[in-house]
């Protein structure tokens, strides 16, 4: 035959290594950890294998073994001791991510970064406070199971300015417990300025902040509301998270977000997303974030458990193509694995 172009000729042991577009290195990950107020042992999160929720007394030595596989960053997430209509222990000073913050900052040197959500703590499990209406229908309903949030009607869901100025208390508080960096993930108009302000006027102005730019509102979060014990009491979350079905959406959300200071987008999910990393990449040159949540984690161990999938395999290529898509910074449930094969 002849041809001029033979591409496998690239592809020779030596020179793959040479030709490879793309790295993935430990420092490219931010492992979600999991500290919960409510228990003084370390409970595994059955829907996704590997990993626990942990005591607050715990909290330092898990992220120490987070950075014993070279991976220098983590997410916590809390569970209050209890919750409440308005979600007021997600900015208590002795909190259940405070108290987890001081230790590790104490105890290591990552870099901690924070959710900033109501989910968590809200007794109705929404993002934000309620409407008075949308909350003295939920009363009335809830004990025969519930109703549908908000009917499309803003009066009857959650109070998005309300929210605002909580969010932003919730920021302050975690700064304050020593937070490297913070991350809203409530999908609440506006929440991005509102933090922004919130820690520039308590001084902490130095505190980045990664906005879930675009986050939709997708089915792939179910095993994390099992780990966080934040699924909605009523409803979903269609009112503020994202229709799966935008893009070009994604990019006026990422805009907003720039003008109102965010330093990292991040978009979430990462692999059924992957257009949207990529169109969020061209469209900015500010740092793009992609969360690997936790129904991409679970669906490949329920495979590799079936035998049906290599887990390194797969868990590295995902990683490897979540970066090829324009990501920056992943975060993954994977990380500590991937990390030790790199
Ligand atoms: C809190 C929050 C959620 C996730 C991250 N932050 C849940 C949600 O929005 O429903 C999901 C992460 C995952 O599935 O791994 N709002």
């Amino acid at each position: 035959m002849d041809l001029t172009h033979r591409p496998r000729r690239l592809r020779r042991d030596g020179l793959r290594g040479l030709v490879r577009e793309t790295d993935l290195r430990p420092t490219d990950l931010i492992a979600p950890v999991f500290v919960d107020a409510t228990t003084d042992e370390r409970v595994p999160i059955e829907s996704m294998p590997g990993h626990e929720r942990v005591p607050v007394s715990q909290a330092a030595e898990r992220v120490a073994e987070v950075e014993a596989t070279g991976v220098e960053s983590v997410m916590v997430f809390g569970i209050p001791e209890s919750k409440d209509e308005r979600g007021t222990r997600a900015w208590a000073d002795d909190g259940v991510v405070q108290r987890a913050l001081r230790a590790i900052t104490d105890e290591t040197d990552v870099f901690a970064i924070t959710d900033v959500c109501l989910c968590e703590y809200t007794q109705h499990g929404h993002c934000g406070v309620l409407t008075d209406e949308a909350y003295e229908r939920w009363e009335g309903t809830a004990t025969d199971g519930g109703t549908t949030m908000g009917d499309g009607r803003p009066d009857l869901t959650v109070d998005n300015d309300a929210t605002l100025d909580l969010l932003g208390k919730v920021a302050e508080s975690h700064a304050a417990a020593g937070a490297d960096m913070v991350a809203p993930s409530s999908a609440t108009d506006g929440m991005v300025g509102a933090i922004r302000g919130a820690l520039d006027g308590a001084g902490y102005e130095a505190v980045p902040v990664m906005s879930y730019a675009a986050k939709y509102e997708s089915a792939f979060y179910g095993p994390f509301r099992d780990a966080a014990d934040g699924a909605p009491a009523f409803g979903d979350r269609r009112h503020y998270q994202m229709d799966p079905a935008n893009a070009r959406e994604a990019l006026r959300e990422v805009d907003l977000d720039v003008e109102e200071g965010a330093d990292v987008l991040m978009v979430k999910p990462a692999l059924p997303y992957l257009d949207v990393v990529r169109q969020v990449r061209d469209h900015t040159d500010y740092p793009v974030a992609a969360y690997n949540v936790s129904g991409e984690y679970a669906m490949l161990h329920a495979a590799a458990e079936k035998g049906w999938l290599d887990l390194d395999e797969v868990a590295l290529e995902s990683l490897l193509s979540i970066k090829r898509a324009g990501a920056d910074l992943i975060l993954t449930y994977f990380a500590e694995r991937v990390a030790e094969r790199l």
